[in-house]
C-alpha cells in the first residue's frame, strides 16, 4: 500500500510504485477530471499539481506523487468559484472541453507563480497544454482576467 495526499484527503493505495499518478487518480481513486490524452508528456491533458507545481500526471510516478501534496482539478475549488474558473466561465474558454482541466490547472499554477503574466509568459508557460479545439486566444483572455481579478480581490 502507497500514502499519498490528494486534494488535502489520505488514502491508501495498492498500486507498483512505477504506477502513473494519472491512472491511480482516474482508476483508483475515481477522480476523473484529470484527463488522459497522450500518454507521454506531450500534451498536458493530465496537468495536475504537485507541491503547487504543475505536473504531467501521465508522466509521475505514483512513488514520487506520494512525496507531496497533490492537487486536481476537482480540489481546485468546491464549486467553481477560484479566479481562474471563473475567468474560464465568463471568456466562455471552453469548446470541447478535454484539454481544459489540464488548461486550467496550469494556468492556476502560473498564476500563483506570477501575479501578473504577460502574454509572452502566459503563452510561454501554457505552451505545453494543447488543445485541438484552437481555445488558444479566449485561455490567454482567461489568464488575463483572472490575473486582474485576483489583484482586485487581494
Ligand atoms: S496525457 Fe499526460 S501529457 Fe498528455
Ligand atoms: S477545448 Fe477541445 S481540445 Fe481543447
Amino acid at each position: 500500500m502507497i500514502k499519498l495526499k490528494v486534494n488535502g484527503d489520505l488514502h491508501e493505495v495498492d498500486a507498483e510504485a512505477d504506477t502513473p499518478l494519472l491512472w491511480v487518480l482516474r482508476d483508483f481513486l475515481g477522480l476523473r477530471g484529470t484527463k488522459f490524452g497522450c500518454g507521454k508528456g506531450l500534451c498536458g491533458a493530465c496537468t495536475i499539481h504537485l507541491n503547487g507545481k504543475a505536473m504531467r500526471s501521465c508522466q509521475l510516478p505514483l512513488s514520487l506523487a506520494a512525496e507531496g501534496d497533490i492537487l486536481t482539478i476537482e480540489g481546485l475549488s468546491s464549486n467553481a468559484s477560484h479566479n481562474v474558473q471563473r475567468a474560464w466561465q465568463d471568456n466562455n474558454v471552453p469548446q470541447c472541453g478535454y484539454c481544459q482541466s489540464g488548461q486550467i490547472m496550469s494556468a492556476a499554477a502560473l498564476l500563483a507563480s506570477n501575479a501578473n503574466p504577460t502574454d509572452t509568459e502566459i503563452d510561454t508557460a501554457m505552451s505545453g497544454n494543447l488543445c485541438r479545439c484552437g481555445t488558444y486566444p479566449r485561455i490567454r483572455a482567461a489568464i488575463s482576467q483572472a490575473a486582474k481579478d485576483r489583484g482586485e480581490n487581494t
